[in-house]
């Protein structure tokens, strides 16, 4: 049988079912047959030289499971959070579905603009995360101003109520209503 080298290269490392069983697995017979187990032929010649290797991968794939399974939980906790501060501050205007207020696009007899959705019949998903996060901490009229836009904002500031991370989980459960195109043509308005 012919084999690609690097396959070739791997069989080297493993030289048990290659060239026959290795010194460490003969006393692991020897041992076994002392103690008079009965073991199948395949249990008996598994060279000891494995074991380790074997014990590491199964390590490692037990902590990535419980790292992914730990971040899985965090995100979790987050979007829930999020969820809850997006009921309490911004449902309201913005509506419980994150659907908007209707007529959403045209200005009311003042001349401010009503509550846009946060879902993505809306415009959120165009801005990325710094230019959305600045809304919510200093208020609409203050970015407007800095971008020297001539509009009266009905966005309130809620940077003397909410934290940094309080705003991020907010985002997150916004964006987790998303579906993954959009999600990822906003990722991308972040460099990631
Ligand atoms: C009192 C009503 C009101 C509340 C409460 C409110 N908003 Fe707004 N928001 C508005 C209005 C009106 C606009 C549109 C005017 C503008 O863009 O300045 C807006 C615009 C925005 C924008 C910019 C437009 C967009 O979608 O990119 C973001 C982001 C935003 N709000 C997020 C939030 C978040 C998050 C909360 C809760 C923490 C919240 N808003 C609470 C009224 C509100």
């Amino acid at each position: 049988m012919r084999l690609p080298s690097a396959a070739a290269d791997r069989l080297t490392l493993l030289p048990c079912y290659v060239r026959g069983t290795p010194p460490g697995a003969v006393s692991a017979k020897v041992d076994l047959r002392a103690k008079g187990r009965n073991l199948p032929a395949m249990s008996r010649s598994f060279p000891s030289a494995l074991v380790l290797p074997a014990t590491w991968l199964l390590a490692a794939t037990l902590a990535g499971g419980t790292l992914r399974a730990g971040w899985a939980y965090a995100k979790r906790a987050e979007l829930r959070h999020g969820a809850e501060l997006y009921a309490i501050h911004c449902a309201n205007c913005h509506g419980a579905r994150l659907e908007g207020q209707p007529d959403w696009q045209l200005p009311g007899a003042d001349g401010t603009f009503p509550a846009p959705p946060h879902d993505d019949s809306g415009h959120t998903w165009h801005h990325d995360d710094a230019m959305l996060t600045d809304y919510i901490r200093r208020g609409g009229q203050a970015v407007l101003d800095d971008m020297g836009v001539a509009m009266t904002s009905g966005m309130p500031a809620f940077g003397e109520i909410l934290t940094e991370d309080d705003i991020a989980a907010i985002l997150s459960f916004i964006k987790s209503n998303w579906p993954d195109d959009i999600r990822a043509i906003q990722a991308r308005r972040n460099g990631g």
